[in-house]
């Protein structure tokens, strides 16, 4: 399968465990300016140490750095058959560039799926998730516990907490979605190829009323 995809929505809706899921499914790369952007800090590279305080207060990094990591990363062979962005783009600026620098290469985005889920919900999701650190598996303490507290069922490695899942954090992540993301719904659904999913319920639940959209013929 050959798709160009687009995974949005607001932080915690899914996106990551939804791309993770999709990418084993249809092989092709899950490409999350999140975990990009989480590896630099870890790793204090100049771009990390400047996006740490923006991504510690729950605010989004400047689009030309966004940017500039996408059109890098689109360049890597394994997005020739198809790719699922993660988290880009969240302004209309991003979105715009976007589509420039695909369009360059001869193609473009098929389908921007966005994952719907209240606010409410959100709160519970991002205070109880947990990630493997080595892996990147993605849990939650209530939702989808592993067998073993703070040990990844897949690989036995330790799980933690993100640094920008503190109450405070998460609620200045939904306001910035509100302010600055809301908008790039407008801007696919203008294009044609907005796909609205409920994204409550069973992860493959969810999973499956993506994959009827990716099916679909249009
Ligand atoms: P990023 O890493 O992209 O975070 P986010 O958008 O806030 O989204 P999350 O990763 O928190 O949530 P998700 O939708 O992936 O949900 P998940 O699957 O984990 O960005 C972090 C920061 O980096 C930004 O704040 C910004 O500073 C910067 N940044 C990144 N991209 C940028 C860009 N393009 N421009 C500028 N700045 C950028 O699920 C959440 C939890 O819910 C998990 O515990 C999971 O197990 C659970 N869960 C999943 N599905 C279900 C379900 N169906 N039912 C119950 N629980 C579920
Ligand atoms: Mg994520
Ligand atoms: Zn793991």
């Amino acid at each position: 399968m050959n798709f160009n995809i687009v995974l949005l929505g607001p932080p915690g809706c899914g996106k990551g465990t939804q791309a993770k899921m999709l990418t084993a499914k249809y092989q092709i790369p899950q490409i999350s300016t999140g975990d990009i952007l989480r590896e630099a800090v870890k790793n204090k590279t100049p771009m990390g140490i400047k996006a740490k305080a923006f991504m510690d207060s729950g605010k989004l990094v400047t689009d030309d750095v966004v940017v500039g990591i996408i059109q890098d990363r689109l360049k890597e062979p394994d997005c020739e058959s198809g790719f699922i962005l993660d988290g880009f783009p969240r302004t209309v600026v991003q979105a715009e560039a976007l589509d420039r620098t695909l369009e360059e290469a001869g193609k473009k985005i098929e389908h921007a799926i966005s994952i719907e889920v209240d606010d409410a919900e959100l709160m519970g999701r991002l205070t109880g998730r947990r990630t493997c650190r080595s892996c990147g598996a993605m849990y939650h303490v209530m939702f989808n516990a592993p067998q073993k507290e703070g040990i990844c069922d897949a690989c036995g490695g330790e799980l933690y907490q993100r640094d920008d899942d503190q109450e405070a954090t998460i609620r200045n992540r939904l306001e910035v979605y509100q302010q600055q993301t809301a908008p790039v719904i407008g801007y696919y659904r203008k294009k044609n190829i907005l796909r609205p999913i409920k994204g409550t319920g069973g992860i493959e639940d969810i999973l499956k009323s993506i994959e009827d959209v990716l099916q679909r013929k249009e």
